[in-house]
């Protein structure tokens, strides 16, 4: 019982126990209160009256979203979402973890509920490499600051990894205001999952985001090079790496 529901995506499996021991859950329309339970197949399952929807199937996909797309399964605003792009896949698979409206890049697409909670979970500590486009020159202290950990709001972030990808780059277009009128391109790796993170520590020091991507995603990268607004299945040996990074096999 505790893992179909973990897969459905109903919460991890711990928290499935919590659940059962409030006496929320039931099969065929008893309430289940051993931990454990054999379910098969074809047993309905609900949580507080709701039924669960079951895959025999998990699907795995990586989709580069772009610009301009929500990472939700409906926007109250109208505007597209990453559910609709992957409209034409067998089940109905949900996005692990979040990409501002703004951000394109790399996202892992599943049905697969108990690995996408732990991916999404800070305790597993997945690494995720952005690419950054800000006002350039960038600073030795505020690489230093990003390196060391950034004050927000919501605490101190972690420390990340920041590399240069490339000097100044002149815009080709004439920009009345100089300062903008070149940029430089970071590649930044962090673990956490604050939300806007990146956005927020590049703002915090200094230097707001032009632009942003993101390039991996755990052991996920670019090599394929996947077009925005395209996806492509995971291979079984990309879905055994995400599986071993959070401890299942
Ligand atoms: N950090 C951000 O600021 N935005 C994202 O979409 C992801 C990470």
């Amino acid at each position: 019982m505790q893992k179909v529901l973990a897969q459905a995506g109903v919460a991890s499996r711990r928290q499935v126990e919590r659940l059962i021991a409030e006496g929320r859950v039931t099969v065929n329309g008893e309430k289940v209160s051993v931990m454990g339970t054999k379910v098969s197949s074809g047993d309905a399952i609900c949580v507080d009256g709701a039924l669960i929807e079951r895959s025999d199937k998990l699907y795995y996909y990586l989709l580069n979203k772009p610009v301009g797309v929500v990472t939700t399964a409906r926007d109250p605003q109208g505007r597209s979402t990453v559910v609709e792009i992957m409209q034409g896949v067998p089940a109905r698979v949900y996005p692990v973890g979040r990409l501002d409206f703004d951000t394109a890049g790399l996202l892992v697409m599943t049905n697969d509920g108990e690995l996408a909670h732990r991916l999404m979970h800070p305790s597993y500590g997945v690494e995720k490499t952005y690419r950054v486009w800000v006002h350039g020159p960038v600073g030795i202290n505020a690489l230093e600051q990003l390196r060391q950990g950034v004050n927000l709001s919501d605490g101190k972030t972690a420390p990340a990894k920041v590399v240069r990808r490339s000097g100044l780059q002149q815009r080709r277009t004439v920009a009345v205001d100089q300062k903008s009128d070149s940029f430089e391109v970071l590649e930044v790796t962090i673990h956490e999952g604050k939300n806007r993170q990146v956005r927020r520590m590049l703002g915090a020091v200094g230097y707001p985001v032009v632009k942003l991507e993101r390039i991996a995603f755990g052991p996920l990268n670019q090599e394929r090079q996947l077009l925005p607004g395209n996806y492509r299945s995971l291979t079984k040996e990309e879905v055994q790496k995400l599986r071993a990074l959070v401890g299942l096999t």
